[in-house]
């Protein structure tokens, strides 16, 4: 198969190209490099610098390239910016993958994997979150996935696209040998910010809230390992194909950790001690976010290998010791 990897040059896309490429697929990348580096893309592939918005440019490459099925991940994905920054969520990533979409229409494409996620849901009655509860998100970035979630749905029933999209919970990790990984500016999730303290980059980490109903009042999280993340992704294809049905799926561990479990794991994996502060709530934070993955597991019979905690952290320590500048790429 032919797959356009729509920011293939960030965090989850890069892992998944991999996982594409293992599988036999020949991969193009499309990205904007706003946000992604030109080092996650590997040698030989393909990269287009080019923009989601530009439809004819878009369409031209869809059909240059003989390709089959797109797999969306360029978007902006930081939480608290969303909030501040409205116009630049809509505009990126609704107005964005509407444009990608129409593109994608022209050139008759058959098949969309859309990096969606678990802010779909907000604040959550109950966990595990199964797929058919309902959406409530509580940040503009949540909101963004959910209307292009919508957005897939009609086209979907109007035009014949097949669908997937996978509702992320938290990605986490880095590819196995530790050559690609998470570099984002500013980082804001826990896991790299708890290595680069254990590296002496940051002085310390600060617990967000410790007053949240959980056992150590601590948030509870459903950490996903990237590279099974990418494998989802692969599965998730290969379904639609065989004429799967167009839905959503969570994808996630199961299993929940609180923010002290973490810090506890990587002192553990990194053989590290480093100074660690108790301060107020996040604006936003859900207490507790554990995934049911049962609907993707039973349908394309993904299994997650590699997300014990331990391991997720052992991966992303040998990304962020191997590359303490990340990609090096900042101006
Ligand atoms: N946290 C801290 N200290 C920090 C950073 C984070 O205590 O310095 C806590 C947060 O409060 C939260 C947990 O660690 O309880 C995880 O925070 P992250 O920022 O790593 O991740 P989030 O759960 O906030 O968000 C992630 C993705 C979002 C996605 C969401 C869906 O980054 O894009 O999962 O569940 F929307």
């Amino acid at each position: 198969m032919n797959v356009l990897v729509t920011g293939g040059a960030g965090y989850i896309g890069s892992h998944t190209v991999r996982a594409l490429l293992e599988r036999g697929c020949r991969v193009v990348v499309l990205d904007n490099l706003s946000r992604g580096h030109r080092g996650a893309v590997p040698d030989g592939v393909r990269l287009v610098v080019e923009d989601i918005h530009h439809v004819d440019a878009v369409r031209a490459l869809l059909t240059e390239e003989g390709i089959d099925a797109v797999m969306h991940f360029a978007a902006h994905s930081q939480v608290g910016e969303s909030m501040e920054k409205p116009t630049i969520y809509y505009d990126n990533n609704v107005v964005g993958s509407y444009c990608l979409l129409e593109a994608v229409r022209r050139a008759g494409v058959k098949y969309v994997v859309f990096s969606s996620t678990a802010a779909v849901y907000g604040e959550p009655e109950q966990t595990p979150i199964t797929e058919d509860m309902p959406y409530c998100p509580t940040n503009v970035y949540g909101q963004t996935k959910l209307m292009i979630e919508q957005m897939l749905a009609q086209f979907s029933r109007a035009y014949g696209l097949r669908y997937a999209a996978l509702r992320y919970f938290n990605a986490a990790g880095a590819s196995r040998d530790g050559s690609i990984g998470e570099d984002h500016t500013p980082e804001t999730h826990l896991i790299p910010l708890i290595l680069q303290t254990a590296q002496g980059i940051r002085d310390h980490i600060t617990i967000f809230g410790t007053d949240y109903p959980t056992e150590d009042g601590t948030c509870i999280r459903d950490y996903i390992h990237v590279v099974d993340l990418a494998d989802a992704h692969c599965r998730v294809l290969q379904y639609l194909a065989e004429g799967g049905q167009s839905q959503a799926f969570n994808l996630g561990s199961q299993h929940g950790f609180s923010v002290r479990d973490m810090i506890r794991a990587a002192k553990a994996v990194t053989g590290r001690d480093f100074a660690v502060e108790e301060g107020p709530r996040r604006a936003g934070d859900p207490a507790a976010l554990v995934a049911s993955s049962e609907k993707i597991r039973r349908l394309t019979g993904w299994q997650p290998q590699y997300s014990q905690i331990e391991t997720i952290i052992a991966d992303a320590w040998k990304w962020h010791s191997g590359h303490p500048n990340g990609y090096d790429d900042k101006a």
